[in-house]
């Protein structure tokens, strides 16, 4: 299986020696980083940012952020001022501890310092995907009882507020923001606002994000993370970012998913570290320009991208001066080793695969820069955590049997409820302690994890987590559409893009025509991310006794493969 192991590069990483921290490492000792050791009372936001601002690093560059129309920069004692302004507005609003305030808008500074701002008044922040339509936001909104909402003005037509009775205030910002019952003019009131903020101090265990992330059978579930979660965001932005005082980072993942928000916000400036934030989309040329442009040399990116990189050829690449780089990272979707051999080639560096998920808050196994790499490993676990492959029962397997991968329950970065349900909440863990992950992997002889997929039929679309419950139910919305089942179709460049089969009804015909306008109706409800890119129309889904489609079986048939045991089937 090993194609050949990259060997560690030798260096002064914050991780010198895996094995022997592995060993003996604590989290007790590393808490003691923290002021709050003492005082017992904490709040991320004054340890990412405020911390710094007080100290040596009050006029280093905290984020710089590009977009088509601004540029702009802003010092560590900025950035707690501006996020201390908002967190006034808020205050003045009503907003209180434990209160859901969502931010739907895209990265801009302005979204930093709302996520910030809500954090240090004690809200239980809910960062939304901007390319969320109105189907997928009242779910959240409506779920979570959420009753402040920051947007911008565009945004603001995708959210259904006759649906939504708690939402009591909608923050816009905007040009010329008319205040009228709801709605307040966030730039207005911040330019007003107070610089010094009482910061609302908390307990450990006090939630601080709400993550939507789509499980295989019903709507997406509120993942709750609480302040305690800094812990293990501090150390793994030094274990495995390698994040130092000079590195200028850039994680090109948006604040509406866990990575853009764990390794997004909390563990570069946990660490003190400088963020690059480009708004706008994809290209290559603008990648590689905002790699050139500032002088990134820590890079936290995605499978997709890289195989998007390297399918825009060599060519491009070497137009740019990426000299700067010293570490790459990946997560999200298995890393292959094409790719790990291709970032060799052109940036000379290998790509460290990471495997976590929102549930773990945190990164759980990891390549590190100290260690070697075997490609297509996702690497070990980070010290003070214990990985193991278990079956049904929580009883661990030798290796290379391939099983559930699981982890100790109790990590300091663990998700601790899912919003209003702690039924599905038990549902993750096994009596003797381990949380069931959803992935199969195994481990080899060395301790290495090799995943193998997932367990339910979670889809993993261009590093995307999509729940195919949510796309199926909003199909059947369309007129047309009787009955619906998606699959995750392997796909050279996005890992797996969505297919959907699906039963008309009577009166209705399969045309081009037809899967263009049922493409475009999910692109409305949803999300472009989850519209499905292929559509095969079948008279009849294969369906169990009792009426559930059987994906699966669907799957089998794409793929070509045994459909296995078909004794749940209706006739
Ligand atoms: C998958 C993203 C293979 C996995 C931080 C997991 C991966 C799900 C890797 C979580 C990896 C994540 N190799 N698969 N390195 N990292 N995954 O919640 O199936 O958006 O359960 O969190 O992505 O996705 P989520």
């Amino acid at each position: 299986m090993i194609l050949e192991a990259l060997s560690p590069i030798k260096g002064d990483y914050h991780l010198q020696n895996y094995e022997e921290t592995y060993q003996n490492f604590r989290w007790e000792e590393a808490e003691k980083n923290f002021s709050w050791y003492q005082s017992g009372k904490v709040n991320m936001g004054y340890e990412a940012v405020d911390r710094h601002a007080e100290g040596f690093r009050k006029n280093k560059v905290a984020l710089y952020y590009r977009s088509n129309d601004r540029l702009e920069k802003y010092t560590f004692k900025e950035l707690k001022e501006w996020s201390n302004k908002v967190g006034n507005v808020f205050k003045e609003y009503g907003v209180k501890k434990g209160d859901r305030l969502f931010v739907f808008m895209p990265r801009s500074p302005e979204l930093y310092f709302a996520i910030l701002g809500g954090v240090k008044i004690g809200a239980i922040v809910g960062p939304l995907f901007e390319a969320f339509m109105e189907g997928a936001v009242r779910d959240r909104l409506l779920d979570s009882g959420a009753e402040y909402l920051v947007t911008t003005p565009e945004l603001l037509q995708r959210v259904p507020e006759k649906d939504l009775p708690d939402l009591k205030t909608i923050f816009i910002v905007g040009k010329d923001v008319q205040e009228k019952e709801k709605y307040v003019d966030f730039n207005k009131r911040v330019e007003k606002a107070s610089k010094n903020l009482d910061i609302v101090w908390v307990d450990r265990e006090d939630g601080l994000i709400l993550h939507y992330t789509s499980g295989s059978t019903g709507k997406p579930k509120g993942v709750l993370h609480i302040h305690n979660a800094m812990i293990q965001q501090y150390m793994t932005a030094k274990w495995v970012l390698d994040l130092k005082e000079e590195d200028i980072y850039w994680c090109t993942a948006d604040p509406g998913w866990v990575t853009g928000t764990s390794y997004g916000i909390f563990g570069p400036w946990l660490v003190g570290a400088t963020n690059v934030v480009i708004g706008g989309r994809f290209s290559p040329e603008n990648w590689y320009k905002a790699l050139e442009d500032f002088g990134v040399t820590v890079w936290y990116s995605a499978p997709t991208a890289f195989r998007m990189l390297m399918g825009a050829g060599d060519e491009i690449v070497n137009r740019y001066d990426l000299t700067s780089l010293r570490h790459i990272l990946s997560v999200g979707e298995p890393l292959n080793p094409e790719v790990i051999r291709w970032g060799m080639k052109v940036f000379g560096l290998r790509i460290h695969d990471t495997w976590w998920m929102t549930e773990t808050g945190a990164h759980i196994v990891c390549n590190y820069p100290s260690m070697e790499i075997r490609p297509g490993s996702m690497g070990k676990p980070i010290p003070g955590v214990e990985v193991a492959i278990v079956d049904n029962q929580g009883k661990e397997l030798p290796p290379y049997q391939m099983g559930n991968l699981a982890i100790k329950k109790g990590w300091p970065s663990m998700m601790r409820q899912i919003w209003n349900n702690p039924e599905k909440y038990a549902s993750y863990f096994l009596p003797n302690g381990w949380y069931i992950s959803g992935d199969s992997a195994y481990m080899d002889e060395d301790g290495y994890f090799w995943f193998q997929g997932r367990i339910d039929d979670v889809i993993l679309t261009s590093g995307e987590r999509v729940g195919p419950f949510e796309v199926e139910s909003k199909l059947v919305e369309h007129p047309a559409v009787a009955e619906a089942g998606i699959i995750g179709k392997p796909d050279p460049i996005r890992g797996e893009i969505i297919k959907a089969f699906i039963s008309l009804r009577d009166g209705y015909e399969p045309s081009e025509q037809l899967k263009e306008e049922i493409q475009a109706f999910v692109k409305k409800g949803l999300a472009a991310h989850a519209a499905p890119r292929e559509i095969e129309f079948l008279d009849k889904l294969p369906k169990t006794r009792s009426g559930k489609i059987m994906r699966r079986v669907l799957k089998s048939w794409e793929l070509g493969l045994p459909t296995g045991d078909l004794s749940m089937m209706e006739d």
